[in-house]
């Protein structure tokens, strides 16, 4: 942090001045999952070894996360790595099994399991994530912000009960339930656990962090008040001060005001809801992120031109607005497309805001 000058320069990227509502001279545009498997220099990578091994090497880490920032030309960076990770140093056995998605051989299931997730006192397990973190923060432009991010507690609660993806989360939501005192002594450890490793990440060179609440959607506004939004408050009072916050979650139509009391300063937004009718609901005091429907990608050129000035229409220039999709990119996507979204929301943003 020796270098001010530097520092002062990613205080004022496009990026960071919109998460904290002021003026950009363009929309500034990042895009979840934009280093992935769409992308052919991430398949390469990913032909030599498997997807722990990937975000467990500093090195591999950083090469994925700079290669897709610069191919693409997007105003922020995405540290390359997984919300499940911090699930193994609290005691869950995680596997990526092939074809099957994220897996975890001992699931919660019950009260007396709880005690299984052992209290993070020290991030030393998860020091390849910062590592990563100072090696992308040391390769990036210096106009370039590097966003950090954690699962937030409701949705890694979900796999350590389930075990895996689910589609109703008739497990981990029937858990909640039966047992509020033991759903509860889960979501405080994985809040404690969550905050050690988020402020762990900026420490080492992150400007902004994202909490991925992705499964949070499932939930209906009674269930979020109860069994959440307490844990969700306590989680963002322990985040480091200053530190542009983006909450994130999908289906969350009936839940956004709530989302936006639980915290952060910025509110991610699906393609399921309108963007001005979002915005308007939560009010003047957050900034937006998204929310283009992630297969409008697989759309004619013009189909996503369309699409994307529909948003920024819907933004209206307002400051606040960061460009992204309303969940992360898809693994067929056309890159050429992914390319020319980026190059079309700074090319409309530009002029959508010019005198007359
Ligand atoms: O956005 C980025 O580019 C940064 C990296 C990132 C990944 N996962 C890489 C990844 C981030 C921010 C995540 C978050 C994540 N991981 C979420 C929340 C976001 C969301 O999509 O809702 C969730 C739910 C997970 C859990 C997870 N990881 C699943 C369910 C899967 C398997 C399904 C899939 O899409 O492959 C993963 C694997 C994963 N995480 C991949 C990548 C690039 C694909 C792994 C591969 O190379 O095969």
């Amino acid at each position: 942090m020796s270098e001010t000058s530097t520092v002062a320069r990613w205080d004022e990227s496009p990026f960071v001045k919109a998460c904290r509502r002021e003026p950009t001279e363009v929309t500034p545009v990042w895009l979840m999952r934009q280093a992935g498997r769409y992308m052919p220099e991430y398949r390469a990578v990913r032909a030599k070894v498997s997807f722990l091994e990937l975000c467990k090497d500093p090195a591999l880490a950083t090469e994925v996360t700079v290669t897709a920032a610069e191919r693409l030309g997007v105003d922020a960076a995405i540290l390359f790595a997984d919300i499940l990770l911090i699930l193994e140093p609290l005691g869950l056995d995680l596997e990526f099994a092939k074809g099957e998605g994220p897996v975890i051989h001992n699931p919660i299931r019950e009260r007396t399991h709880v005690d299984r997730i052992q209290p993070l006192t020290d991030v030393a397990p998860l020091g390849y994530v910062m590592d990563a973190v100072r090696s992308i923060r040391s390769a990036l432009r210096p106009e370039t912000p590097l966003i950090g991010f954690a699962g937030a507690p409701f949705t890694l609660a979900c796999y350590a009960v389930e075990g895996g993806g689910s589609r109703h989360y008739e497990l981990a939501k029937s858990f909640m339930y039966r047992d509020q005192g033991a759903w509860d002594a889960l979501m405080e450890r994985l809040v404690d656990a969550t905050a050690l490793y988020l402020n762990a990440q900026v420490a080492a060179g992150a400007q902004a962090l994202q909490l991925f609440d992705s499964w949070v959607g499932n939930l209906s506004p009674f269930d979020y008040r109860r069994f959440v939004l307490p844990h969700m408050q306590r989680l963002f009072a322990k985040l480091t001060p200053g530190v542009p916050i983006i909450h994130f979650g999908t289906d969350t139509g009936s839940l956004l005001e709530l989302q936006r009391d639980a915290g952060g300063h910025v509110i991610g937004l699906d393609w399921r809801v309108e963007l001005d009718a979002a915005w308007n609901r939560l009010g003047t005091g957050v900034a937006v992120q998204g929310n283009l429907d992630p297969v409008v990608l697989f759309a004619p050129r013009t189909e996503i031109e369309n699409q994307a000035r529909r948003v920024l229409n819907q933004a209206a220039g307002r400051p606040g607005h960061i460009f992204n999709l309303g969940h992360g990119i898809l693994p067929h996507t056309p890159v050429d497309n992914v390319v020319a979204l980026v190059d079309l929301v700074h090319t409309h943003s530009q002029k959508s805001r010019a005198p007359g």
